[in-house]
């Protein structure tokens, strides 16, 4: 324990495979540069005392009874709720929030947030036993959709908490099993663009999406996605069919993205790119003509591959650029980073 503690987390980018992690299926992400720093201050009484630097407010509650509201102060009284659950002993806290990761903008501003402030105020609460990061991931997972709201998966906190500079991780969903990938780009760059669309993932379509995943299983009378071949969807009635299609064909993408970062064959990442966005826009239904205008900016300039990340509805773009491509106005170079750290202020 210390009294003072400062946590950073990264944000992600996900090279491939989307909207597979509920559906206990593969994706391959990493950690970003940008993230959420809290500093956090022991407090003598048992209360929490936020303040979101970016936003320009605050929160105050008691920690002896941590109440359920809406809007930005659920990451902080879900993360101080969910440890108190998990038995740790919480001490009170002045926890100040700054970030560099765009917000609601599919680079997953959200699970750095939940991070950062979970590991901020252990660090700083006496005797607590640090959770493994699995544990800490479905923690914080909890966070997102019990206090917040939105039905996510655990790509974003798993990527936020495991990130490693120089690599993309290979993340299994129904072993939780977590590979180190080496992401080196011989030159060619990974860049993201903003599509100007921004959404809280609670409030897009993203939870419908989620609900229809869960009832093409009960139709299927399977308990995930994993379980089914394209064979066994076609059946399925619209739009399941199609929801099912994208997860499964989106697996073997992820595969072959691993296999072509392998032998380093860049030309194939960029086809598993494209195909990944047609999918979701097709298949999924979650590009809108601000990303399909993203998209077509990164190709216009050269890009092998681009494509949405994230939640959907909105957000970043994602392009895999060679050396010799045209420069994209608002295009900014992402970089494997290392996951979330803590250190004594
Ligand atoms: C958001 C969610 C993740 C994941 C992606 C889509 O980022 O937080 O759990 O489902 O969308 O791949």
């Amino acid at each position: 324990m210390t009294s003072n503690a400062v946590a950073f987390a990264p944000g992600r980018a996900n090279l491939i495979g989307e909207h597979t992690d509920y559906n206990q299926g593969l994706a391959l992400p990493f950690a970003i540069a940008e993230g959420v720093t809290v500093h956090a201050r022991a407090l003598s009484e048992p209360r929490i005392d936020a303040v979101a630097v970016d936003l320009g407010k605050r929160v105050s509650f008691g920690l002896d009874r941590v109440e359920r509201v809406d809007g930005w102060s659920a990451f902080v009284r879900g993360a101080a709720g969910e440890l108190l659950g998990a038995g740790v002993r919480l001490a009170g806290a002045e926890l100040e929030i700054t970030g560099t990761v765009p917000r609601g903008a599919g680079l997953s501003s959200s699970a750095a947030l939940e991070v950062a402030l979970v590991l901020a105020l252990l660090a700083v609460s006496d005797g607590a036993a640090r959770p493994d990061k699995l544990d800490l991931a479905r923690l914080c997972s909890r966070i997102e959709n019990e206090w917040v709201g939105a039905q996510t998966g655990l790509l974003d906190q798993i990527s936020s908490l495991f990130g490693q500079h120089d690599r993309a991780l290979r993340i299994d969903f129904r072993s939780l099993d977590v590979r180190p990938v080496a992401l080196d780009l011989d030159g060619y760059r990974l860049v993201t663009l903003d599509s100007g669309e921004h959404h809280a993932i609670a409030r897009s379509g993203y939870n419908e999406r989620r609900a229809e995943c869960a009832r093409a299983c009960s139709e299927l009378g399977v308990s995930s996605l994993r379980e089914v071949s394209l064979s066994d969807v076609d059946g399925l009635p619209a739009p399941l069919w199609k929801r099912a299609r994208h997860v499964i064909t989106e697996n073997a993408r992820v595969e072959d993205a691993v296999a072509a970062l392998e032998r380093r064959d860049f030309d194939e990442l960029g086809r598993l790119i494209d195909a990944s966005h047609a999918s979701l826009r097709d298949c999924y239904e979650v590009s809108t003509p601000a990303v399909e205008q993203a998209v077509f900016r990164l190709k216009r300039a050269g890009a092998l591959g681009a494509r949405i990340v994230g939640g959907g509805f909105g957000g970043h773009v994602l392009g895999l650029l060679p050396a010799d491509a045209r420069s994209v106005e608002g295009a900014i170079e992402v970089r494997p980073g290392d996951g979330a750290r803590v250190s004594d202020a």
